[in-house]
């Protein structure tokens, strides 16, 4: 037993001693303390000694497995500690080292103008109003005088919802102005920017685009009003001495109506492929607010009238910066958006 004890102890410390990993020490403890090492052959052979040999070994034998078992613990800690310590070394980060540049978003063109033009209107003491995108038939189009079978529903190329209130995606965003007359009394004056559907797409539509629309109304107000109001925004928007022309024109909720051109700000009115050679381009709809509009919303058309005018941002965006294609505004590419810090 002696020798074997003895000869056991110079096997562990030798092997110890040649150890240079965790693994090298996993393997150890497996030989020198598992359930088939030596020390557990041993410890099983104590009952078939003699009392005295007993007494002697079995305090031995306990010794030598609580030494085994306190060196490995203290090399697995060391080992542990050196592999931290070089791990630390080689991921070490230097902070100093100059970065690979930050590149910084920049605001849509879409969001530039519309921005724009809610400032110029908040010059001229305009809220901004909004509404929502799923609208009843109602605000899109029966409170704004468009009779049941009147044809101008078909031009709106409407998308209808399978919702309860068989609701349809917005044409356009004058359904806002009747949100705004149900609650507030005149005077009114507010901008109402947002998306607005209609199933087209080719080259120069989109089904989903957007529109500003305005409404003012007051006592007194005119087609005059109107059209210093239009004047005044061409002018802070594009440059001052942009001309503006109105057409007459038709919307089922404002009468007269009127479709502004401004003198083409590509060409300055010589013409070219942008006004296509007529030195104008058509921006916007616009009218003074129809009686039967105001009748819906309980506001007296004896008393009160008012304007309303609404554009396409888009087609502003393209003129401003000059942007030859409407895919370019929903492709997200970052060459395009980039020159839009
Ligand atoms: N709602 C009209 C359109 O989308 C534009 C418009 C607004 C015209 C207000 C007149 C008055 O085409």
């Amino acid at each position: 037993m002696k020798t074997t004890v003895q000869q056991l102890q110079a096997d562990f410390i030798a092997t110890m001693a040649a150890v240079s990993d965790l693994n090298g020490l996993e393997a150890i403890r497996v030989n020198f303390l598992g359930k088939k090492s030596q020390i557990s052959d041993l410890l099983g052979q104590l009952g078939k000694l003699s009392i005295d040999d007993k007494k002697i070994w079995g305090p031995r034998l306990n010794q030598l497995k609580a030494e085994m078992t306190a060196t490995l613990e203290e090399k697995t800690i060391s080992f542990e500690a050196d592999a931290l310590e070089s791990r630390l070394i080689e991921e070490r980060i230097d902070f100093t080292l100059p970065s690979s540049g930050i590149t910084k978003g920049s605001l849509h063109p879409i969001t530039h103008v519309t921005r724009q033009i809610q400032q110029i209107f908040a010059g001229l003491g305009y809220i901004v109003a909004e509404g929502p995108e799923a609208e009843t038939d109602h605000y899109n189009f029966s409170a704004l005088n468009f009779g049941k079978d009147h044809p101008a529903r078909d031009m709106h190329d409407t998308f209808y919802l399978d919702t309860p209130e068989n609701r349809l995606l917005r044409t356009h965003t004058s359904g806002v102005q009747i949100h705004l007359m149900e609650e507030y009394k005149p005077p009114i004056r507010a901008i109402t920017p947002g998306k607005v559907f209609r199933s087209d797409a080719d080259v120069s539509h989109s089904p989903v685009f957007h529109q500003v629309e305005g409404l003012y109304v007051d006592k007194g107000v005119n087609m005059g009003h109107l059209k210093a109001t239009l004047q005044h925004f061409f002018d802070q928007f594009f440059a001052k001495g942009s001309d503006i022309r109105l057409r007459p024109s038709y919307f089922p909720f404002t009468e007269p109506s009127v479709e502004a051109d401004v003198s083409c700000v590509i060409c300055k009115g010589k013409g070219c492929s942008m006004c296509k050679g007529s030195g104008w381009i058509e921006i916007l709809g616009a009218g003074m607010v129809d009686p039967n509009v105001l009748r819906n919303v309980n506001i007296d058309p004896e008393e009160y009238s008012g304007f309303a005018f609404g554009m396409g941002v888009e087609r502003l965006a393209i003129l401003k910066y000059g942007i030859t294609n409407i895919k370019l505004f929903y492709d997200n590419h970052t060459a395009f958006l980039e020159q839009f810090q």
